[in-house]
């Protein structure tokens, strides 16, 4: 068996608000799968924003946010306790598995949340000399499955994976791995080719028999 070593837990998060037949959460299975194919003693932690988002940043919690933690109140304190847990799982977490539809040319609603609520400072990112920022999540790996009708990945359009390479590349995650099913309402043939070309690319990339057999780590 291949070494995943120090890769030990695996965030699972989907924030598709369809839950039946969503193309971003088989697919991001789909990487799950292969994960735990490879190395069955990661611990998985899962968040599902399709389900349950955190809501909008209030008042209390942008400005706790932006308080040193000695100067918060008691009420920014317990404001922030939705933040801290998400912010606590993220950090815990060695690699990060995501699932997300393109809504109106970006993330969800549901995920914008999610991204609020863990880009804090002193926990994901820090200041440094010069007025400098600096991301502290750079140990992790990251993998994005998207599903979109169209086919505007890539282009002057998306603002789905240029805003996600911007957030990620902000906590200090330079290498996103992305899959991508689109044209999935171009007919029901290239809706069922985008599907699988997409799992066949998160098969390929993990390729878990060859990495097995060759005790490599394709977790790179
Ligand atoms: C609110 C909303 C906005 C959408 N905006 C876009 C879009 O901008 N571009 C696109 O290609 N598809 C768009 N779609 C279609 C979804 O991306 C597509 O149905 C995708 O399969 C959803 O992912 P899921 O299968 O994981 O639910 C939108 C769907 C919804 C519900």
């Amino acid at each position: 068996m291949c070494d995943l070593t120090p890769f030990t837990t695996v965030l699972h998060i989907d924030c598709s608000a369809r839950t039946a037949d969503s193309v971003s959460r088989r697919l991001s299975q789909a990487v799950v799968d292969q994960l735990f194919t490879l190395e069955p003693g990661l611990q998985l932690l899962r968040r599902d924003l399709g389900i349950e988002a955190p809501p909008p940043v209030n008042d209390t919690e942008a400005e706790a946010f932006f308080t040193p933690p000695p100067h918060r109140t008691a009420g920014q304190v317990t404001a922030l306790a939705d933040s801290d847990t998400l912010t606590e799982e993220l950090l815990s977490a060695d690699i990060l598995v995501l699932g997300t539809p393109m809504y109106n040319f970006n993330v969800p609603a549901s995920l914008k949340a999610w991204i609020d609520y863990v880009v804090r400072p002193g926990k994901t990112f820090r200041r440094v000399a010069n007025g400098n920022l600096e991301g502290l999540c750079g140990d992790k790996k990251v993998y994005v499955c998207t599903a979109s009708s169209g086919k505007s990945i890539g282009t002057g359009m998306d603002h789905l994976r240029p805003y996600l390479d911007v957030i990620f590349g902000f906590i200090g995650i330079g290498n996103v791995v992305y899959f991508d099913a689109e044209g999935l309402a171009w007919g029901e043939q290239e809706r069922e080719r985008s599907i699988n070309a997409a799992v066949e690319s998160i098969h390929q990339h993990f390729d878990v028999s060859r990495h097995s057999d060759a005790g490599q780590n394709p977790v790179e």
